[in-house]
């Protein structure tokens, strides 16, 4: 039996999104096929939760145009889809880039002068937070405490916490990034 958790699941529906080539704002024929997937899923356990964590893993966010439908299979108000999405910091409501900068503004970090590492940042990348690159190579976002204050000031990229961080450090890592994606 296929469940939503099941790799299989995740990795076909990825490639319906792939093929359909998704514009925002479009509605394709695989995008009704992603849509029909969630009705099912609807029938199966009636938390919109669910269909919330199938769009984020298909699109890597929540859509707008796709937020619009999932509402309407739910019969719910869209702004109370929203409400949901934005209750949990694991939603994404904005199209992230392939690389993500979260920096620390908690007060540790803050005092251990992590606004130097966010202002080289943000002009080295070219974006504020909460923003994505052209190119969306990469995303900037902040957060206020990683819990690992002893080690500020703090950086995640790509979801691993660095330490004692650096405009220096940071400076390797794009180079490194940017070396890998070959732009
Ligand atoms: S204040 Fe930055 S990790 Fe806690």
């Amino acid at each position: 039996m296929l469940v939503l958790g099941d790799s299989k699941v995740i990795n076909s529906l990825k490639l319906i999104f792939v093929l359909c080539l998704i514009e925002d704002g479009k509605m394709t024929d695989n995008n009704a096929d992603f849509l029909k997937k969630v009705s099912d899923l609807k029938q199966k356990d009636n938390s919109v939760i669910k269909a919330l964590h199938l769009t984020q893993d298909v699109f890597g966010y929540i859509p707008e145009n796709v937020a619009k439908e999932i509402a309407k299979i739910y019969s719910l108000p869209l702004s109370k889809l929203y409400s949901v999405a934005t209750f949990y910091n694991e939603f994404k409501l904005k199209k992230r880039g392939k690389h993500v900068f979260k920096v620390c503004l908690g007060t540790a970090c803050k005092v251990n002068h992590n606004e130097k590492n966010l202002d080289f940042l943000k002009k080295e990348i070219g974006i504020s937070i909460g923003e994505t690159s052209k190119d969306n190579l990469f995303t900037l976002e902040s957060v206020n405490c990683f819990g690992a204050c002893s080690l500020a000031p703090v950086v995640e990229i790509d979801g691993k916490i660095y330490a004692k961080m650096s405009p220096e450090k940071l400076k390797e890592h794009i180079d490194a990034i940017k070396g890998n994606d070959k732009i």
